[in-house]
C-alpha cells in the first residue's frame, strides 16, 4: 500500500505519518508538503531515514509536480491534510486559503482521476457547520447539519468538501471526508490557542484571551484523530462523511486557567483582548456515526491529554524555540500588539 499524505510536515499530518509508519511497517508513506510557515521538516527528522518514507517538497497547487509524483509513486490512497489552517490568518488574507484549500484539493483529485486511486480522503473540519449557540447544549453537529460557514478559512474548507463530493458524484472518484473538532497535542504550531498559551505562560508573557473567553471548543487529542482517519480510510464507506469529536467541550478561559495551574503561573497573566471577527461561539460534534459504523471512540481523556501536551512542550523547547524566535515574532506583533 502506498499512501500520499499531504501536509505531513504540519501538526496533525506529522502525527498521522508517525502513526501509519508505526502501525503498518509494510506501507510506503509519501509526505507531500511545500513547507509553508506551518510546515517543519525537523518534525519529520525521526522518520527521514525510514526506507518506507519519502518526503517531497512541492505544493498541492502545482499540477505538474503533483502529476509527476503520481507517475512516480502510483499511490493507492491520498490523505489530504495540506491546508492553510488558521482562522485569524484567513481573516487577514483570504486568498492563499482559496488557492491551497480549494484549488489544491481539485489538483489532487484531478491527479487521482488521471492515474487512478483506491481512496481519496479529505481531512475537513467541524467549522464547515458554522457554530452553535451557548444556550442550547442539547444541539450537536451531525453529518446532516447544513454547511453554514463563518470565516474565509471555514468557507474554503467547505468549498473543498463540496468539490470532493462533486468529484464522487460526477466522476465516481472513491472519496471519504472526515470533519473533526479542535485537536491538541505534540507539534501543534504555536499560533493556536493551547500551544500559544503554554509557551507564553512559560515565558511569563500575557495570555491573550479573545472577547470574554466564553467560546466553547470540543477538544480531541491528536492521536485519537489519527486513529479515526486510519479507520475511515480502511473501513469507511466511499462517498460518506464522518464526524470526529471527543464530547469534550470546554470554554477557552477554562483551558487557559488550567494551563496556568499546571505550569504554576498566576492567572494575572490572562489579558482579555479584542474579539476575533465573526468569532464562532460553540463547536460540538456528534460522533455517533463513526462510533456505530467503525467502532471509533476517543481514548485520551482531556485531563491526561493536556498534561501530556504540556509535558511535551516542556521537553521540546528545541522544537518551538526556533519557531517563536523567527518570522513568528512579526506575526505576533501584527496580530496582538494593538489588540
Ligand atoms: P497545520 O497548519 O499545522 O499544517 C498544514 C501543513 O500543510 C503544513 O505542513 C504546511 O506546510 C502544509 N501546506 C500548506 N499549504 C500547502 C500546499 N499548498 N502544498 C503542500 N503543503 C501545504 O495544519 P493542521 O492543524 O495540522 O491541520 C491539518 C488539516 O486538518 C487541515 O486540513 C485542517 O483544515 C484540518 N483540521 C485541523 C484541525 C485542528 O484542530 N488543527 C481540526 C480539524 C481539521
Ligand atoms: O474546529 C476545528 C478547527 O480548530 C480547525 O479546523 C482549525 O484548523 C483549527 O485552527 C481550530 O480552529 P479554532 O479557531 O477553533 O482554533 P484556535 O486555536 O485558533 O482558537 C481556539 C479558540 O481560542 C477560539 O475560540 C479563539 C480562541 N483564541 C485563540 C487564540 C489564538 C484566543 O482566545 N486567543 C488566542 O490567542
Amino acid at each position: 500500500m502506498t499512501i500520499i499524505v499531504t501536509g505531513g510536515a504540519g501538526f496533525i499530518g506529522s502525527n498521522f505519518v508517525f502513526h501509519m509508519l508505526d502501525k503498518y511497517p509494510d506501507y510506503r508513506i509519501i509526505c507531500l508538503d511545500c513547507l509553508t510557515y506551518a510546515g517543519n521538516l525537523s518534525t519529520l527528522e525521526p522518520v527521514m531515514d525510514n526506507p518506507n518514507f519519502r518526503f517531497v517538497k512541492e505544493s498541492i497547487t502545482d499540477r505538474d509536480a503533483v502529476y509527476k509524483l503520481f507517475e512516480e509513486e502510483k499511490p493507492d490512497m491520498v490523505v489530504n491534510f495540506a491546508a492553510e489552517s488558521h482562522v485569524d490568518r484567513s481573516i487577514e488574507n483570504p486568498q492563499v486559503f482559496l488557492d491551497t484549500n480549494i484549488i489544491g484539493t481539485s489538483v489532487l483529485m484531478d491527479a487521482c482521476r488521471k492515474y487512478g486511486i483506491k481512496r481519496y480522503h479529505q481531512v475537513s473540519t467541524d467549522e464547515v457547520y458554522g457554530d452553535l449557540p451557548l444556550d442550547r447544549p442539547d444541539l450537536f453537529f451531525t453529518e446532516e447539519t447544513p454547511i453554514h460557514t463563518s470565516s474565509p478559512y471555514s468557507s474554503s474548507k467547505a468549498g473543498a468538501d463540496l468539490l470532493v463530493l462533486a468529484y464522487h458524484r460526477t466522476y465516481g472518484l472513491p472519496v471519504t471526508i472526515s470533519r473533526c473538532s479542535n485537536n491538541y497535542g505534540p507539534y501543534h504550531f504555536p499560533e493556536k490557542l493551547i500551544p500559544l498559551m503554554i509557551i507564553n505562560a512559560l515565558n511569563d508573557k500575557p495570555l491573550p484571551v479573545y472577547g470574554e473567553g466564553v467560546n466553547v471548543r470540543d477538544w480531541l487529542y491528536v492521536e485519537d484523530h489519527c486513529k479515526a482517519i486510519d479507520l475511515v480510510i480502511h473501513k469507511g464507506t466511499v462517498g460518506e462523511v464522518y464526524n470526529i469529536g471527543g464530547h469534550n467541550e470546554m470554554k477557552n478561559i477554562d483551558i487557559v486557567k488550567l494551563i496556568c495551574k499546571e505550569l504554576g503561573k498566576p492567572e494575572s497573566l490572562i489579558t482579555y483582548v479584542t474579539d476575533r471577527k465573526g468569532h464562532d461561539m460553540r463547536y460540538a460534534i456528534d460522533p455517533t456515526k463513526i462510533h456505530n459504523e467503525l467502532g471509533w471512540l476517543p481514548e485520551t481523556k482531556f485531563a491526561d491529554g493536556i498534561k501530556k501536551t504540556i509535558r511535551w512542550y516542556l521537553d521540546n523547547e528545541s522544537w518551538w524555540a526556533p519557531i517563536v524566535s523567527g518570522e513568528y515574532q512579526n506575526y505576533y506583533e501584527k496580530m496582538y500588539a494593538n489588540r
